[in-house]
């Protein structure tokens, strides 16, 4: 049952797709609204779930997240805001059970336990918002209710399960012939390659650097011939310079965001002073939209949206403001400690401030809103305006399609990652960890950049974060320009790290039947033990993971380790991979085990009676027998098994077999 309040007048957002009645009448929501504020009780057989990729645990008790899309790259414990902004959440006591979701595209904290630790409170900026109740008897028929209401999660093709390799830093045709024949030599298996902003002439979308990329669409043939796709990154900021059609299309169009004067909202990202598209306004979302086409045209067949909170990372107005604190120190004799901190804040407040959103406006179906109130929804409707299109242009086959920014509904569009990590062994844990989160609030494609993209990481930390990256939907090793290069053959044991994308390929089959299945009956891929166990050991695991209805993997993502302790929470038969290959297996009972794996080893847990497909040795989608395959796990057991093309459009159960 879905339950609705609504407060004032809520700006559109488009998140939903299931129209509910309002009833502000209703007990529960006169007991937990005061005004702006929502109030729980909690207490320590309290779980709260959900919040999208949020940062901390998958129970979010203890702590307090602020939904607002931020460019942030430095993850650490105690960032509240990171790159989404999703609203939906379920809470769990000893005596009741419930999904809350706020629509409302403006900034909310939520302060989980952590001022008070008997109390979960929520304030919303807003005045005006919606607020949906959903009442069920478990937490998955929860979120399965939820997920009826905002819509069915975006599909990408099924080669955009393959493994891909990315860095900032490829700079022209050489680097990316280099890392597709390295690649090639070493026998790692690769699916995409991705272009960054270097690709760009000067950072501008939808152009082409000539003298670095003389004959993109050859290029892209050339790996299409090869089955390995190239995938460019498109940024929010459109660059301010005479001659360059995106950009004066936009202005003479009126599908820029505005400044308090009416004029074209300036803000400076990678390719210098930027226009930003107006996203909320529906022509500038066709508009830009279609721009992708370019690139379709050229053979192009996916793309990762990127600097859409927008990032900004100056303006005048942050400029001006610094040069006005340097000036009134200057010449002052005894510049004391706090003045060169007010020097030094002038600096750092200039990236992505909100006194420069304050100054942003956009046009939503003819009324002018302040950027500020629907920050939340810009990243959101920037996928929307492509994923629309996309789909315009190529209505029989999907593309890929995934961002940075999100909110709920663009869910419905593409898919996600978690944005500038590290290599940190703790954010192996935090991205499985968000997982979860994003999975509840319908983001089925989703991944981190593997490896970490700031900072270097070692032969060691690649090595594990593979073996858990095996399992996201998105696949992708992601590093920044400057760090260590880390495409697998630049350490020693090609062979160890290549071996774990083979077993990617091999499970393949399982891999895109579950996600398929989980999309098409609003299911989640990744679950908690929690969500399926309720005994007490179980329900505060959070390093451990179930994906689909078969398996169970527990990673290992400490240094130094040559195993770890796992807890089953029923019989499981033990598979352990290494070497391209199944190890051993063993049935293990219920409870603790410590689990020896080895650097280059790696485990799944099958669950009690369940099977799984196991195909070929492949190093490429294409190689991958989808029809014929082995099966792991326990004999006498059938598998629902999802299989289509991989590219339709169309989702269905009529493409499941028992098998
Ligand atoms: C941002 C993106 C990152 C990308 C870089 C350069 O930091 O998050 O993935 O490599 O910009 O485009």
């Amino acid at each position: 049952m879905i339950f609705k309040y609504r407060r004032g007048n809520p700006i559109k957002t488009d998140s939903t797709v299931m129209y509910i009645e309002s009833n502000n009448e209703l007990d529960f929501f006169n007991k937990i609204i005061k005004d702006k504020k929502i109030l729980f009780d909690i207490d320590e057989n309290t779980f709260v779930y959900g919040l999208g990729g949020s940062n901390r645990g998958i129970n979010k008790i203890g702590y307090t997240y602020t939904s607002y899309c931020s460019d942030d790259p430095v993850h650490t414990e105690d960032k509240t805001s990171l790159y989404a902004a999703q609203n939906f959440f379920v809470i769990k006591n000893k005596k009741d059970i419930f999904g809350i979701f706020i629509d409302s595209p403006s900034k909310i904290t939520y302060d989980v336990g952590f001022t008070e630790i008997d109390k979960f409170n929520i304030e919303i900026e807003s005045e005006d918002y919606d607020i949906y109740y959903i009442k069920s008897k478990t937490i998955l028929d929860i979120v399965k209710e939820f997920r009826k209401l905002v819509g069915r999660s975006y599909i990408p093709p099924r080669w955009a399960f393959g493994y891909g390799q990315s860095r900032w830093g490829y700079m022209n045709e050489e680097d990316i012939i280099r890392v597709y024949d390295k690649h090639y030599e070493n026998n790692i298996g690769l699916d995409m390659i991705y272009l960054d902003i270097d690709y760009m002439d000067n950072f501008k979308d939808f152009t082409i650097n000539k003298e670095r990329f003389p004959d993109l669409e050859k290029l892209v043939k050339n790996l299409k011939n090869k089955n390995v796709r190239l995938i460019p990154i498109i940024d929010a900021g459109v660059k301010i310079e005479k001659g360059y059609d995106v950009y004066e299309e936009g202005v003479k169009k009126g599908y820029f965001c505005k400044d308090e004067k009416g004029n074209d909202f300036v803000g400076s990202v990678w390719p210098g002073l930027v226009h930003f598209p107006d996203f909320l306004n529906k022509d500038a979302r066709e508009w830009f939209g279609m721009k992708y086409k370019y690139l379709i045209d050229k053979g192009i067949e996916g793309f990762w949206n990127d600097m859409n909170e927008p990032a900004i990372f100056f303006t005048d107005r942050g400029i001006e403001n610094m040069f006005s604190k340097i000036e009134k120190y200057r010449g002052k004799k005894d510049i004391g400690v706090f003045d060169l901190w007010e020097m030094k804040d002038s600096f750092m407040e200039m990236n992505n401030s909100d006194l420069d959103y304050k100054k942003m406006y956009h046009n939503l179906d003819g009324n002018i809103i302040n950027h500020y109130n629907v920050h939340n929804l810009y990243g959101y409707n920037m996928t929307r305006s492509a994923g629309e299109m996309i789909e315009k242009i190529s209505p029989e086959e999907r593309k890929l399609l995934f961002s940075r920014a999100s909110f709920i509904g663009m869910h419905r569009y593409g898919g996600i990652w978690t944005g500038d990590n590290f290599s940190w062994w703790s954010h192996i844990l935090l991205s499985m960890q968000q997982m979860v989160g994003l999975n509840m609030c319908g983001f089925m494609y989703i991944g981190s950049d593997i490896g970490g993209f700031s900072g270097n990481c070692s032969e060691d930390l690649m090595m594990r974060w593979l073996e858990f990256a095996t399992f996201t939907p998105l696949m992708r090793n992601h590093s920044a320009i400057g760090t260590r290069n880390q495409e697998l053959y630049q350490y020693k044991n090609i062979n160890k790290l290549s071996s774990i994308i083979d077993i990617r390929y091999r499970l393949l089959p399982y891999i895109y039947s579950t996600f398929m299945k989980c999309v098409l009956r609003d299911e989640m891929y990744f679950k908690p033990l929690a969500f399926e166990f309720d005994d007490e050991i179980s329900i505060r695991i959070d390093d451990q993971l179930l994906i689909g209805d078969e398996i169970m993997i527990a990673p290992v993502y400490k240094a130094n380790q040559n195993g770890r302790i796992v807890y089953l929470p029923e019989e499981m038969k033990m598979v352990k991979f290494k070497e391209s290959n199944v190890l051993c297996e063993e049935i293990l009972e219920k409870g603790h085990h410590y689990i020896k794996t080895e650097l280059d080893e790696f485990c799944i847990f099958i669950r009690k009676g369940k099977k799984i497909p196991y195909a070929n040795i492949a190093k490429n989608e294409s190689e991958v027998n989808f029809d014929v395959f082995n099966f792991l796990g326990y004999d006498n057991a059938t598998y629902e098994y999802y299989n289509d093309n991989g590219i339709v459009r169309e989702v269905s159960e009529k493409y499941i077999k028992t098998i």
